[in-house]
């Protein structure tokens, strides 16, 4: 796939297949990861995967209340949709993905956040080029500071988490949602 059409079709699914990515898989999604640019060419990241539904499901149970209390009142984007998805039956904030990835960066570099988001960039990118398709979960986050869940992340001692991506074969195939017109300044 070239990169153009890569970067054009590439959407957040949202429905996996009932089935597990080969390791090699997942090896070669991290690799493409690692290939981001990185502030001093530091590479600041760690990534756990994450296969254990138990302990996603964990989380997940964790997060969703909290989520709908950040939520009150927001009506905003895609406020609404997200809203009702958080509030339905079974609904697990990873989609019940085979593997979700935690991408975390080095606590002391500045620039970790930005790395790490450039890494996950090109492995969402990667994922959809070899048929896989992925959603950046930023949910986790109102869990980075429960300490007994993050200790279940295991993520390495001086690393920080910036943003869990879950992974797995698509079982829908995505709408282009609407996409704003960029604004746009030319100095020249
Ligand atoms: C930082 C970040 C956090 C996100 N968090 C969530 C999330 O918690 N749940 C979810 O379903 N989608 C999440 N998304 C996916 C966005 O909803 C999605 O990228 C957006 O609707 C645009 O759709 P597209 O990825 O198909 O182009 C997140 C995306 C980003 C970049």
């Amino acid at each position: 796939m070239e990169a153009i059409e890569a970067i054009m079709t590439r959407r957040s699914v949202r429905k996996f297949e009932d089935r597990q990515i080969p390791d090699e898989v997942l090896e070669e999604i991290i690799r493409a990861g690692t290939y981001a640019p990185s502030a001093l060419a530091l590479q600041p990241w760690a990534f756990v995967v994450l296969q254990d539904q138990a302990f996603l499901n964990k989380v997940s149970d964790y997060c969703i209340p909290i989520l709908l209390l950040h939520m009150k009142g927001a009506h905003d984007g895609l406020s609404d949709l997200f809203r009702s998805l958080l509030e339905s039956k079974d609904y697990s904030i990873y989609y019940n993905a085979p593997t979700v990835i935690m991408i975390a960066g080095k606590t002391t570099n500045r620039f970790r956040e930005i790395d790490c988001s450039l890494c996950a960039g090109n492995m969402m990118l990667a994922a959809h080029a070899l048929g896989l398709g992925s959603c950046w979960v930023g949910s986790t986050d109102v869990a980075f500071d429960n300490e007994e869940l993050m200790a279940g992340f295991s993520i390495p001692e001086g690393y920080s988490p910036v943003g869990t991506i879950s992974f797995g074969y698509p079982a829908e195939t995505p709408e282009t949602g609407e996409k704003l017109a960029p604004k746009v300044a030319w100095v020249r």
